[in-house]
């Protein structure tokens, strides 16, 4: 067993019992927390930011302290791989990613190399070792990874978008070499995350933002099919799903190699049992639920405990926190889980 203090979030994952329904949430560092804007102000940009393991570790526990959470997630972001991989990425302020030199062609694909976290992403490693010894066992820390079709979106797209269309478009025009970008983006991101874990993490989430634009059929071959392969080769702790819209999905993921399956705020719990009976469910409070009054945000997360039951279930957002959502009220939805008694 673990000899984590709060091993709630752990305990719940792998559906064993526990005393209350534990919390975390989707963006809980960085977003809404003004004393992340005060440090964050001292770096010249995002990139710098997380590239400073001390200033990392901060990040990474003021919602902690300030929201009262069961979990930690380490400040990073998803786009760390592309970058590992070859392929340079800016954070534009107010706008999000930009490649100046996306993905194109084959060749393009051909001169990336496979990420060594060893050498090129050992900032994220680094700040995971220093957070565990600030945590000093007292809560489970979460380790991260994008989902390979999401990561395969942002390097062919060349930034956000809307439709996604140009990746989208890659798996029409040229599904042999989607699938071999695919791999390498797979293959990168099972040696990130057994970093992670090596140095601390004590479990992982792979966040499948844009699952909910691609067909069911496109969903299965080019985005399941390598998250898949990550679970599978990751046994060493547990692994959380979240494929942002992929309601149609929900079966094929009940047969994943994972022990929790993230829902967004769309996809009805009842149903999600019945589609996924074998493992822990997350999720999958609406954030704009947070905009409402206390009595409407308390009504409605008793609901969502309700309809999950007490156990084999993190409470959590259907997605992050929004930048303009007031801590308060966060704080409010997460005291509100952490005080329900179950009859
Ligand atoms: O959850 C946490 O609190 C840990 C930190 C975290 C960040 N990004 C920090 C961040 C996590 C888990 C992510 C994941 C991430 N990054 C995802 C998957 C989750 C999701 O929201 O769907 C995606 C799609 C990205 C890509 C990304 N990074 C975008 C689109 C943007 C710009 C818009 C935005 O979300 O703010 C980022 C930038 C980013 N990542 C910021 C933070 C705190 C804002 C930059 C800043 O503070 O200057």
């Amino acid at each position: 067993m673990s000899t984590i203090k709060n091993d709630l979030v752990l305990r719940a994952a792998q559906g064993l019992e526990v005393e209350r329904t534990p919390i975390w949430l989707m963006r809980q560092a960085g977003r809404i927390l003004p004393e992340y804007r005060a440090l964050r102000e001292k770096f010249p940009d995002f990139k710098t930011y997380i590239k400073t393991p001390e200033a990392v570790v901060e990040a990474t526990l003021q919602p902690i302290k300030a929201l009262g959470v069961d979990a930690a997630i380490i400040f990073s972001d998803i786009l760390v791989i592309p970058e590992a991989m070859g392929l340079n990425y800016e954070m534009i302020e107010k706008k999000g990613p930009f490649f100046p030199k996306k993905i194109q062609t084959n060749a393009d694909i051909d001169n990336l190399s496979i990420a060594n976290p060893d050498e090129s992403l050992l900032y994220v490693t680094q700040a995971i070792s220093l957070t565990k010894k600030e945590l000093n066992n007292s809560l489970p820390l979460i380790g991260f990874a994008g989902a390979p079709w999401t990561i395969f979106a942002y390097m062919t797209e060349g930034s956000g978008s809307k439709t996604f269309s140009t990746a989208r478009k890659w798996l029409y025009c040229n599904p042999e070499y989607s699938h071999k970008l695919l791999d390498k983006i797979t293959t990168s991101t099972i040696l990130y995350l057994k970093s992670q874990i090596r140095a601390g993490a004590d479990l992982v989430q792979i966040f499948d933002s844009w699952a909910g634009i691609l067909p069911p059929s496109h969903y299965s071959e080019f985005s399941l099919k390598y998250i898949a392969k990550i679970c599978d080769a990751i046994t060493e702790v547990p692994i959380t799903v979240f494929a942002k819209d992929a309601y149609f999905a929900r079966a094929e993921m009940a047969k994943l190699n994972c022990q929790v399956i993230g829902l967004d705020w769309c996809m009805d719990i009842a149903e999600s049992r019945t589609l996924i009976p074998n493992k822990t469910l997350q999720g999958n409070f609406d954030p704009c639920n947070l905009y409402a009054s206390k009595e409407v945000i308390k009504k409605e997360t008793e609901k969502m405990l309700e309809s999950f039951g007490k156990s084999k279930h993190i409470a959590n957002l259907g997605h992050g926190l929004y930048p303009d959502i007031e801590a308060d009220k966060v704080k409010y939805f997460v005291d509100v889980v952490k005080n329900y008694q179950f009859n």
